[in-house]
């Protein structure tokens, strides 16, 4: 079963282009500046959001390989790029198996990779400039990560991820029983999502110390998602999602759970809710 279905991806995509930190878009738009032709692998790509959003920032020649375990998100991400394509008046089409898209000054080529990701990268031999990893990192384990940092190494590419959750959430208005549902959030982040045992919000600490061994640079800036009453759709499945934990722990905690989600939902529906989510970005290249 595919636990991240499109509809959640599609609906927090408005949510993470607003959110990823401007600053190190640029560090990363600065540095493709260099290449005449930016080769990049998106691991855990889901239907190809981190692409759409930083693919503009790059340099105009570009090739990506969208690796992810879901091959139906996969083919999702060719219907959405090809209607992202025709958006910007660029011309796309599948020729064997690779999505193309020109434009006067863009070419993009895409290929798909179902692949399962379970203790890192895999490596294919071929040259990879930048690796990209959004709102996928607290899915892993430390192994992961070290793994993570040795491919960049070893192909001496440059690393963007970003959308990594940091363990905080705050609603407002408040509620006591706001701090309860965070901690069995944050205890369920750990568990094992097929990538060893998950290191939730403590993923960017892991990955920092392994790319510091490593000898690499890198710039660590906060992406929170900062969603308002205009985000009521989001907020609902945020709530819903949360919520279904808890009940899950069993009894001891229903009544308040309920009574928690009954107030968030209908300060959502009175368009009085605000709810913030921590996330961090990370950009690293290594040493010159
Ligand atoms: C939260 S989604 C993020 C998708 C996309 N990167 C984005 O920013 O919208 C997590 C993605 O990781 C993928 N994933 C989870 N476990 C995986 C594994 N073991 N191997 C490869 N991909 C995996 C999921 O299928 C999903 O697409």
């Amino acid at each position: 079963m595919n636990s991240f279905p499109a509809a959640w991806l599609d609906l927090r995509e408005p949510a993470d282009v607003a959110a990823r930190a401007p600053e190190l878009v640029k560090w990363l738009s600065e540095w493709s500046g260099r290449y005449e032709h930016v080769t990049v692998v998106d691991l855990g790509a889901g239907t190809g959001s981190c692409l759409r959003a930083i693919a503009p920032h790059m340099g105009s020649r570009q090739s990506w390989r969208l690796i992810d375990r879901s091959g139906v998100l996969l083919d999702e991400a060719v219907k959405r790029l090809s209607k992202w394509a025709h958006q910007r008046s660029l011309s796309a089409r599948v020729e064997q198996n690779v999505w193309r898209c020109i434009g006067e000054i863009s070419n993009y080529s895409v290929v798909f990779e179902e692949q399962d990701l379970a203790t890192g990268p895999v490596d294919s031999g071929s040259v990879v400039d930048l690796v990209t990893v959004s709102a996928v990192l607290d899915l892993v384990s430390k192994e992961w990560c070290t793994n993570l940092a040795r491919w960049c190494s070893e192909k001496g590419a440059a690393l963007y991820t970003c959308l990594n959750y940091d363990g905080q959430f705050h609603f407002a208005p408040s509620h006591p029983d706001d701090s309860l549902v965070r901690s069995v959030v944050n205890t369920h982040q750990r568990t094992d999502k097929g990538m060893g045992p998950a290191l939730g919000s403590s993923a960017i600490e892991v990955l920092a110390e392994a790319l510091s061994a490593a000898k690499y640079q890198f710039v660590i800036a906060p992406s929170p998602w900062l969603l308002g009453s205009d985000s009521s759709a989001l907020q609902t499945a945020l709530v819903r999602d949360w919520s279904d934990l808890v009940f899950r722990q069993g009894g001891m905690y229903a009544a308040r759970v309920s009574r928690w989600r009954n107030f968030r939902m209908a300060a959502i529906k009175a368009r009085q809710s605000h709810l913030s989510v921590g996330h961090v970005d990370l950009w690293a290249r290594p040493k010159v």
